[in-house]
């Protein structure tokens, strides 16, 4: 639940933050390595960190994009979820993001479902998440 409420305040912070002419980054890189972050944020027992928040102003001089979204098709459904919608979609996605890719000289091989789903195909591919749960007992949070 804190987790999930941590969360709900972080986007009101960027709403809010991006209101004022400020930009943001969420940086859930945090969770690879959180016993290193807590020292370095010096927690106390039984806190950890869920993510970072970089707030600040963007170089005008970077030539930045806003990155596609999924289409709605994909993320929204009305009272039951429309599995058959989601085909269509991500073949699309796959194509808006592999011209995204290009345009933004970011060499990421396979299509976006492909590349996305190696992210969370198995333990190695997790970039030390997979040890979350020990990490977490390390802080105090005595998961069963
Ligand atoms: C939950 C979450 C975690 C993220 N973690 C990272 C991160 O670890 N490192 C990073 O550079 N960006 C991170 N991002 C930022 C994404 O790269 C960024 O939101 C995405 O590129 C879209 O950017 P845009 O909204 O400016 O187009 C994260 C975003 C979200 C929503």
């Amino acid at each position: 639940m804190a987790a999930i409420d941590a969360t709900l305040a972080a986007q009101n912070a960027v709403v809010a933050a991006e209101s004022l002419g400020l930009g943001t980054v969420y940086i859930g890189a945090l969770r690879n390595k959180p016993q290193e972050v807590a020292q370095i944020l010096k927690l106390p027992p039984h806190v950890v960190a869920v993510f970072g928040l970089c707030v600040g102003y963007a170089d005008p001089n970077v030539n930045v994009a806003i990155k596609p979204r999924l289409p709605q098709s994909v993320v929204l459904h009305r009272e039951t979820y429309q599995l058959s919608e989601q085909d269509e979609g991500i073949s699309l996605y796959n194509q808006v993001m592999k011209d995204f890719y290009e345009s933004q000289q970011m060499n990421v091989p396979g299509d976006w479902a492909e590349h996305s789903s190696k992210r969370v195909a198995s333990a190695e591919s997790l970039s030390g998440r997979q040890q979350l749960r020990q990490i977490l007992n390390n802080l105090g949070f005595e998961l069963r």
